[in-house]
């Protein structure tokens, strides 16, 4: 049912804050996470092996965490170092120590085979504190499977209906244009042009009336969504060929969110928006940010209600269109993941930008 030897974000890097034990579920799995003296973080399986207290009720000592249970006290690898009234500690008296790495903003944390977990498949994304850019983050909770929020993702098209008044405004041509794909090695590739865009209020002043938008994303499993949107002058987008342009934009809007499973009907949706530095002020940023967190509550109301809807009758069949052809596509590579362990299929080009 789950894919485990993948990465998967458990929390952005500062949400682990020194001194507390963090509880975090992945996948049906319990994780326990806390920072060493070093800043560094550690994550372990949030189960006590003595008699499955969460360890994440226990305490901290130095970088140790002792069980508040009966007192069993582990080390950040994960083994016991002691035993209340009892000298001799057994072998398996150890709990899981998880892979975990700290990059681009976001701690990730690995649930499958720990001699698997290479950290060099971790995708880049910015840092929210990186110079160039100003960006805002947060997360919202799901009541819905992870699917259906990347389904969401990875079929923009509904940015003309689900976000009429937010994020699609006077942009119908997000669902009447199909973008073009490329496979990646865990993901999808998905660009497009929005030409002849007319934008609005702070935007139509800064760039003119009529603008080229290019969008491009790349989606990698389980949920990563690394997108730019970046506005051109009119007539780029045919000077292009219809291809990506290769001049600097007027403006150049990030979004980077990470889809997270935790288990078959809750998931956890992290985002960071925001422009290059220059290009937006601080007030601007929390005007964007607003827009798009109500939009985010739009995605939401429609997808648990549809995660309703599908468990009313989980036999029914969607009628499948030409705008799926993004989720079709990711799901065809989720269900060869599954099929292989985690192994990405062989033939296609590594996620690196
Ligand atoms: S359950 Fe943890 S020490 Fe007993
Ligand atoms: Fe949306």
């Amino acid at each position: 049912m789950w894919v485990r030897n993948a990465w998967y974000v458990a929390g952005w890097s500062h949400e682990f804050a020194p001194g507390s034990i963090h509880a975090r579920t992945l996948i049906d799995q319990p994780i326990a996470l806390y920072r060493t003296a070093d800043g560094g973080l550690v994550a372990l399986e949030d189960r006590c092996c003595h008699r499955f207290a969460p360890l994440s009720l226990g305490r901290l000592e130095g970088d140790d965490l002792r069980c508040m249970y009966h007192g069993l006290k582990f080390a950040p690898d994960g083994r016991c170092i002691e035993i209340p009234g009892q000298k001799l500690i057994p072998q398996s008296a150890c709990v899981r120590r998880y892979p975990v790495v700290m990059r681009g903003g976001w701690a990730w944390v690995w649930p499958g085979d720990a001699a698997l977990a290479d950290p060099a498949a971790i995708p880049s994304s910015l840092t929210l504190d990186d110079p160039g850019y100003r960006l805002k983050a947060g997360h919202l909770d799901y009541a819905a499977h992870y699917l259906l929020i990347d389904d969401n993702l990875l079929d923009l098209s509904h940015l003309s209906f689900a976000h009429e008044k937010t994020l699609g405004l006077d942009m119908p041509q997000w669902a009447d244009n199909r973008p073009r794909m490329v496979d990646l090695e865990r993901g999808l590739r998905v660009q497009r042009w929005i030409a002849g865009h007319t934008p609005r209020g702070f935007m139509r002043k800064k760039l003119g009336e009529r603008v080229d938008v290019w969008n491009s994303y790349d989606f990698i499993f389980p949920g990563l969504f690394l997108q730019r949107t970046s506005f051109y002058p009119a007539g780029t987008a045919q000077q292009s060929g219809g291809g990506e342009p290769d001049q600097a934009p007027l403006f150049h809007r990030i979004d980077e969110q990470a889809v997270t499973p935790l288990s078959a009907r809750a998931s956890r949706y992290f985002y960071a928006a925001g422009a290059r530095a220059g290009d937006i002020d601080p007030d601007r940023l929390d005007r964007l940010f607003a827009v798009t967190e109500t939009a985010f509550g739009e995605d939401k109301a429609l997808i648990e209600a549809q995660q309703k809807l599908i468990d009313l009758e989980p036999e029914r069949r969607m009628l499948p269109t030409s705008l799926d052809a993004g989720p079709t596509r990711f799901r065809r590579l989720v269900d060869s993941l599954l099929a292989s362990g985690g192994a990405p299929p062989l033939g296609v080009r590594s996620a690196s930008p």
